[in-house]
């Protein structure tokens, strides 16, 4: 499967945009483990055209991740086109526009999921900055506003007569937020249209490399995306890469998995800042899956959120590695 001229091989896996988890040292293990593609954090069009140094720090991408997808998402055709040709100098791979955000600080603005109520601005966000940029330009959305506008099926054509080069639905209307289960049907139905002929990618509750199969065997989507179940644990794309190619390849020990986690950590205080850095990992070490069998870890996970020093931080990662050393020795 293809955009543009990236070539991404057979059943590609997409690390999701998910603001504040998808940090530069995040997205750098995911590629290393196996993601096809990274994209950032979205980053606002309004704030990027103001140029508030937060936001322009977001733009901040290595060549070690790419290919990458900057995500912008914004409310007016000015904005985004700005902010699209600024996004452009930073060098990524794609410019994703985002018009899938359900919260109510942007989708209630009209910007993310809200324009899937002004469907003609978003056609006119899409064609400008399609023309705007000489990158390959994405969308991501859901299925329609709620689920008396299940808008997707059409939409994906519109969208796709504007120029844009691949599209990935989260199966969720905008009322769904993230309640209920992802409808994968629309989205199979979207990649089984024969107008369609960019790629197709789908997103919303893949969390197993068993899943991952199913979807690009079940509705023929040409690139898997995955989000929540990356949380706390990058090497997750190896597992499903492994299972998906059949390799037969070992999975990685929890010594491995806790070195990885503490490379997140390192990398992202040398390429933020060590506060920040810290800020960015300490939810990423918090929500960790392989810290769930200590008992009592509750303590541990407040500390871990607390922690503002990258000593302290790498004590207790240390402590958690004892504590799961010593339980493997209990029950081999
Ligand atoms: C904490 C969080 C932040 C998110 N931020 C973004 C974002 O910045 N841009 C975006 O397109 N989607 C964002 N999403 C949605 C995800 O990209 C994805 O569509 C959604 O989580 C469904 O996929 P999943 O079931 O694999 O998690 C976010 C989701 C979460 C949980």
């Amino acid at each position: 499967m293809k955009i543009g001229n990236i070539e991404f091989g057979n059943k590609p896996l997409f690390l999701a945009p998910m603001e504040d988890v998808t940090d530069i040292g995040f997205r750098m293990l995911c590629k290393r483990y196996g993601a096809a593609m990274v994209y950032t954090e979205f980053v606002s069009a309004e704030a990027l055209v103001r140029s508030i140094k937060s936001t322009v720090n977001k733009l901040t991408i290595s060549d070690e991740e790419r290919p990458v997808g900057i995500q912008i998402y914004g409310r007016t055709t000015e904005d985004m086109v700005e902010a699209a040709k600024i996004v452009e100098q930073a060098k990524p791979d794609v410019i994703d526009i985002n018009f899938g955000c359900p919260v109510k600080k942007v989708a209630g603005k009209g910007a993310g999921a809200g324009m899937l109520r002004n469907i003609p601005l978003l056609l006119d966000i899409t064609r400008n900055v399609v023309k705007a940029v000489n990158v390959p330009v994405t969308v991501k959305t859901r299925l329609g506003w709620d689920s008396d506008n299940l808008v997707i099926t059409e939409l994906a054509e519109q969208l796709q007569d504007c120029g844009i080069q691949a599209l990935t639905i989260h199966g969720r209307t905008r009322s769904q937020m993230y309640t209920g289960e992802a409808d994968w049907r629309l989205v199979g139905e979207v990649k089984n249209n024969p107008r369609i002929h960019i790629p197709i990618i789908g997103n919303g509750d893949i969390t197993t490399p068993e899943e991952a199969q199913l979807a690009f065997e079940r509705y023929g989507v040409d690139a898997v995306m995955v989000g929540r179940a990356t949380f706390g644990r990058p090497w997750i794309f190896k597992e499903m890469r492994d299972y998906l190619d059949n390799t037969g390849a070992a999975p990685l020990t929890v010594d491995e998995k806790i070195d990885i986690l503490e490379e997140q950590l390192r990398i992202n205080i040398d390429r933020i800042d060590e506060y920040r850095g810290i800020l960015h990992t300490r939810r990423h070490l918090a929500a960790s899956p392989i810290f769930k069998g200590i008992p009592d870890f509750k303590q541990t996970r407040i500390a871990m959120l607390r922690a503002n020093t990258e000593e302290e931080l790498r004590r207790i990662l240390a402590e958690c590695r004892d504590r799961l050393s010593q339980l493997a020795a209990c029950h081999p």
